[in-house]
Order: structure tokens, then C-alpha cells, then sequence
């Protein structure tokens, strides 16, 4: 694998251009922001979509071997005793006897609180699943819980899929949705939250072939990352030690990158083997079992779980993404967003708000825009206009000017390199097309 390197950002330059170009917020702002929790702006929401859009094209809808499914994040609670959360989904926890603060008892390095010095309580293990209510009487027989991992929909919807698709080992199941997790400790920004979502597949595979496919989807995931744009010399593999492994895993490894704090998890590969299965078939009294129609063996399928936080991902491929040169004498910031990720594709540019130049680039603009997600920006200098799409990662411009009414020609910029060429407007949308189409 690659090098050590350093991070070419800070997470400050980061978080101060998300939040400038309306890419994320913070949660309820106005009232002082929620811990944790964070809101996509105009042009988050875009790019989150994406990459979420992204992932589901490349490992749903083009391979025969998967299918999607969204279920519900309020699952019965039989789902978290049978699938081990209830018991085992949490952390060591200290408390200051003192300031009442609370701590990851592993982040502690001496036995007192870090912020007042008082004395720390004996660790206890703390829950990271939410609990709420359903229905109107708050008691424990109306407890359901926000889920903290999208898996377990796609593992009790196992045998509908086998009934309902008629799918054959192996193939995997897909989903993309909100998980919630009442972290102790946060931070990095969009990093660790306590409401993400995750983009999972369990991919079921008859028992003795989970070791080969176990490494394909560690090579098939980070080639993903790298066919997206990411940088290879920013991933990096790391190996679960048996000490760090979750409750249901036979082996795990993560795809790290480096992010500006360091190296972190972008995804979890795990090899959960028949675990979940047999605990769901257990609790539930169902038969869970696959029926091998060549060998006429019943047998419960092993599972590899590629598990990756849509959330870390678009701060991810940000981080990747920015760079600064010098452009006219002035430092630019540029998104290097590959194509398929980039907010905007394409911003229309006249360069004056006068008529008939306006009519002309609004009718490109019209155009384009049924296509491809476009901006129309007719305010300021033209370098200026550059840089604000260069800034938040547009592949494409089209200037349009004064010669553009004599000879129907427009200008189309390429944001990484800034080399122009002049095309005749009724070429833009096919010239565009070919040059999206990565
Ligand atoms: N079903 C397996 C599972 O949930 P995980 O390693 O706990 O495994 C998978 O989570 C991925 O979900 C992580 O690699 C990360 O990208 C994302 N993730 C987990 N906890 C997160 C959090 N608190 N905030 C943001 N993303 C998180």
C-alpha cells in the first residue's frame, strides 16, 4: 500500500467552505446546533445524492447478482435481542464523580476526569442504540429503538427476497438509509454523528466460499473508491486485530483514508458468517435455511457485509477533492470532484445581463439544465464566476459573449485544466454529454 502522506487540507478549510457554498450546516443552528448532527445544504444534498446514486448504479443496478431493499428504521425489538445490539452494541464508560461529565473509559489516560480533575467512577457499559416509544404508553413494553446499522432489515427480509426473487447463491442484498448511534465520543465534523446513514450490502455466499469472497469485496470496494477519483495514495487497508472485532464478525477489514486528522474508517468489510441468520431463525422460529436445488443441501448461507457511511464518504471525497493553485495571481481554490459526484455539472455564463445576450444564455441554460444539474450566474467579473464554480467542484462552463449572437458559438471551459474551446451552441449538449459520461 501507500506511503504516509500528509493530508493536502485542514479540516477548518473544510468545514469553512461546506459551510460557505452551502454544503453542510450545522443542525438547528439557530438555536446553538444539536451535537452531532449536521443538515446538507443546496449543494450537499446534491453531491450526498450523488454518491448514494452512485453506489446503487454500481452495485445494484448493473449487477445481476443484487437486488435493493429499503425497510424500516423502527424495527420489532426482538430484532435487537436476537442480533446482539441490545447486549453487546456498547462502550465502557466513566463518569466524573465530580463535573458529571462522561468518557469513553478507553480515552482515558489517567484515572481522573480531564477536564476538573475530580475522581472517575468505575466503568459501565453504556448503549449506543436510541430508544423511543411506540404508541402512546411510554413503558418498556413500547420500546423500539432507532436502528444503528441498516443490516438487519436485509437479514429479516431474507427469506422474502429468496420467495419473492427466486435468487441464487451467491447474491447480495442492498440498502442505503439512516442510522443512528448515541456516540460517546464525536467530532471531525460530518466524521463520527450520531444520525448518518450508511450505504450496506450482505452478500450471501454458500458456506466454505466466504474467504474468496471476502476478498473480492475488499478489492471490489476500494477499486469503487478509486474509480470515483479518490486518491490511492489516500487509502489504505487495515486489518481488525480479534480483540477489536464486533460481536458478529469472523474477521473485518476497514478502508481507511486519510483524512485531515489522520488516518480514519471510510468502510467496514466485514465476514459475519452465518451469525445473523441463525440468531433471527433462533429468535423467530423461522426457517431461514437456502435450499441448494443442485445438491438438495439446506444449509444457512454466510454473509460478507460491506458497510460503508455515506457521511464519511462526501467528507471523504471533499477532502480528496481540494486543492489550491495560482490562477491570474490569485490562489484558487478548486473541488477536483469527479463528474459523477459534482454538484453542478455545468454553469451557463453570459458575459452581460443585457438583452439579447441574456435571452441567448437562458436558452442554453434551458436546455441544459433538463439534463444535468446547472447554474445560471450572470453577477460579477467572469473570473470571479470561474471561481466560485471552480470552487465548488463544476467540471464545465459555458461562456457566452458578445460574438455568441453573430456566429452561435459559445466557449466551454474545463475547471482542472481551464482550457477553453469554442463549440457551435447546437454541439454543447452532445460535446457536454461525452465528456460527463465517465
Ligand atoms: N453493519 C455493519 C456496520 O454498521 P460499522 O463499521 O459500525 O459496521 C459501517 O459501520 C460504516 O458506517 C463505517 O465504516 C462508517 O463509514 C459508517 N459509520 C459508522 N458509525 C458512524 C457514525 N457514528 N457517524 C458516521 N458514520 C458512521
Amino acid at each position: 500500500m501507500a506511503e504516509e502522506t500528509a493530508p493536502k487540507v485542514t479540516m477548518e478549510k473544510i468545514v469553512s467552505l461546506c459551510r460557505r457554498r452551502g454544503f453542510v450546516f450545522p443542525s438547528s443552528e439557530i438555536y446553538g446546533g444539536l451535537s452531532s448532527c449536521w443538515d446538507y445544504g443546496p449543494l450537499g444534498v446534491e453531491m450526498k445524492r450523488n454518491l448514494k446514486d452512485a453506489w446503487w448504479k454500481d452495485m445494484v443496478q448493473t449487477r445481476d447478482d443484487m437486488v435493493g431493499l429499503d425497510t424500516s428504521i423502527l424495527m420489532h425489538p426482538q430484532v435487537w435481542v436476537a442480533s446482539g445490539h441490545l447486549k453487546s452494541f456498547s462502550d465502557p464508560m466513566v463518569e466524573c464523580k465530580s463535573c458529571q461529565r462522561r468518557y469513553k473509559a478507553d480515552d482515558l489516560t489517567k484515572p481522573e476526569c480531564p477536564t476538573c480533575g475530580g475522581e472517575i467512577s468505575e466503568p459501565r457499559q453504556f448503549n449506543m442504540m436510541f430508544k423511543t416509544f411506540m404508541g402512546p404508553v411510554e413503558d418498556a413494553s413500547a420500546t423500539v429503538y432507532l436502528r444503528p446499522e441498516t443490516a438487519q432489515g436485509m437479514f429479516v427480509n431474507f427469506p422474502n427476497v429468496l420467495g419473492s426473487t427466486r435468487k441464487r447463491l451467491p447474491f447480495g442484498i442492498a440498502q442505503v438509509g439512516k442510522s443512528f448511534r448515541n456516540e460517546i465520543t464525536t467530532g471531525n465534523f460530518i466524521f463520527r454523528d450520531r444520525e448518518f446513514e450508511q450505504m450496506e450490502i450482505e452478500y450471501f455466499v454458500k458456506p466454505g466460499t466466504q474467504d474468496k469472497w471476502f476478498e473480492y469485496w475488499i478489492n471490489e470496494r476500494i477499486l469503487w473508491y478509486q474509480k470515483l477519483g479518490m486518491r490511492k495514495e489516500h487509502l489504505k487497508f487495515r486489518q481488525h486485530e480479534k480483540k477489536e472485532l464486533a460481536h458478529y464478525a469472523l474477521g473485518c477489514f476497514d478502508i481507511n483514508f486519510l483524512f485531515p486528522m489522520g488516518w480514519a474508517e471510510l468502510e467496514g468489510i466485514a465476514s459475519r458468517g452465518d451469525y445473523d441468520l441463525t440468531q433471527h431463525a433462533n429468535a423467530s422460529g423461522r426457517n431461514l435455511q437456502y435450499v441448494d436445488e443442485e445438491t438438495k443441501e439446506h444449509y444457512l448461507p454466510y454473509v460478507v457485509e460491506p458497510s460503508a457511511g455515506v457521511d464519511r464518504g462526501v467528507l471523504a471525497f471533499l477532502c480528496d477533492a481540494y486543492d489550491e493553485d495560482i490562477a491570474d495571481g490569485e490562489t484558487r481554490v478548486i473541488l477536483r470532484l469527479h463528474p459523477r459526484l459534482a454538484p453542478v455539472k455545468v454553469a451557463v455564463l453570459p458575459l452581460s445581463k443585457k438583452e439579447p445576450l441574456a435571452n441567448l444564455a437562458r436558452s442554453i441554460y434551458n436546455d441544459l439544465r433538463v439534463s444535468w444539474v446547472a447554474q445560471y450566474d450572470e453577477t460579477q467579473s467572469i473570473g470571479r464566476r470561474y471561481r466560485r464554480q471552480d470552487e465548488i467542484g463544476t467540471p464545465f462552463c459555458v461562456t457566452v459573449d458578445f460574438q455568441s449572437l453573430e456566429d452561435q458559438q459559445v466557449t466551454v471551459r474545463e475547471r482542472d485544466s481551464m482550457q477553453q474551446i469554442r463549440i457551435p451552441i447546437g454541439e454543447v449538449k452532445g460535446t457536454l454529454a461525452a465528456k460527463l459520461a465517465l
